[in-house]
């Protein structure tokens, strides 16, 4: 059976079905796209699954909110790139904590070039956690991903070879931390190393070739021994408070910056080791030196093309909306 969800507004329901379905092509922690919609007459509500809440090593739903907020940019992004201005309140409900966002597609606009191409990239974005080519990263490029950082209110750093360098270290020790806990480990299993049925989780295929810790690849240009070559690009995205509302802006400031990347021909991984373990957090805060809180670390960097992650199927995601079959 084909889903079909009625229109909304001025978006007819082919339009809604495939803003949705881009939505869900988002990066989520493990993959466990722990967001749901709610088609109402006139806006799609997005809404935070808590069930889907990774208890241990995401005991406080922060990356489950940085993970909404890449799925809101994608709709917003898919709704602009419809030609409708996608008028959107964050945190609209007192009462209830799960609402993060509604989004209205409003008055028609044709749709700029700058976003049908971040529109384009949205299928084609993967996490590439495999070893990077030794190209570097052009200064310029640079400045672009961190002009799209900046465009949803949140901020980026690049790290040095120096904080590079500290950062590994720092990850390794924040890995050590994880991977004694029983309990981290057991979750860990729970939504890694998955056959390639699965609907969510990730499957073994998309971490073959990639270092057992992520560490390693922060010491990729350099070889294990040595001091010379170019450092890796790796950027931390962070926000002025931890609140709910930033972290919802960092999450859509990650995929603005992701989608950019990846229309630059950039491939990206994560480093969350340091960002999860509390006390990694806060000398991470020291070591970045510039009052934010940090929320993402990216590595990008060219990379060989990689397969898919299964999602989800839109019904799954869906909260008591009108389908048709
Ligand atoms: C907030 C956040 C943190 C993540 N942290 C990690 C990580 O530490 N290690 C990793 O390999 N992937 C990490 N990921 C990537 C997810 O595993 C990935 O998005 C998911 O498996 C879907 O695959 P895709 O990004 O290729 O679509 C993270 C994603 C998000 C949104």
């Amino acid at each position: 059976m084909t889903i079909q969800v009625t229109g909304i507004g001025r978006l007819n329901s082919e339009q809604v079905n495939s803003v949705l379905r881009s939505a869900m092509l988002a990066p989520s922690t493990h993959n466990t796209q722990p967001w749901l919609f709610r088609c109402t007459g006139t806006g799609i509500e997005l809404h935070a699954d808590p069930r889907r809440i990774l208890p241990v090593t995401d005991p406080d739903g922060r990356e489950l909110v940085l993970s909404c907020g890449a799925a809101l940019f994608t709709l917003r992004t898919a709704i602009r790139a419809s030609g409708f201005h996608p008028a959107t309140t964050l945190v609209p409900s007192r009462t209830d904590p799960d609402l993060l966002a509604v989004v209205r597609p409003l008055a028609e606009r044709t749709p700029d070039p700058k976003i049908s191409r971040l529109a384009r990239a949205i299928p084609h974005r993967r996490t590439n956690r495999r070893p990077f080519l030794s190209r570097v990263v052009p200064d310029a490029t640079l400045a672009v991903l961190r002009h799209a950082t900046e465009l949803e209110h949140s901020w980026m750093s690049r790290l040095d070879a120096e904080q590079c360098r500290r950062l590994q270290d720092l990850t390794e020790r924040a890995r050590r931390a994880q991977f004694t806990d029983p309990a981290f480990l057991a979750e860990l299993g729970r939504w890694t190393g998955l056959g390639a049925n699965t609907r969510d989780g990730v499957p073994s295929y998309a971490t073959e070739g990639a270092p057992a810790d992520e560490s390693w690849l922060l010491d990729e240009f350099r070889g294990p021994h040595s001091n010379t070559g170019p450092t890796p690009l790796v950027v931390m995205i962070g926000s002025l408070t931890d609140d709910r509302i930033d972290r919802l802006q960092a999450g859509q400031a990650l995929q603005r910056v992701l989608l950019t990347a990846t229309g630059a021909g950039l491939d990206a991984s994560f480093i969350s080791p340091p960002i999860m373990v509390r006390e990694a957090r806060a000398e991470l805060r020291r070591l970045l030196g510039c009052g934010v809180w940090p929320q993402v670390l990216l590595r990008l960097g060219y990379g060989a093309p990689l397969p898919w992650t299964p999602r989800r199927s839109l019904e799954d995601v869906l909260l008591d909306t009108l389908i048709t079959a």
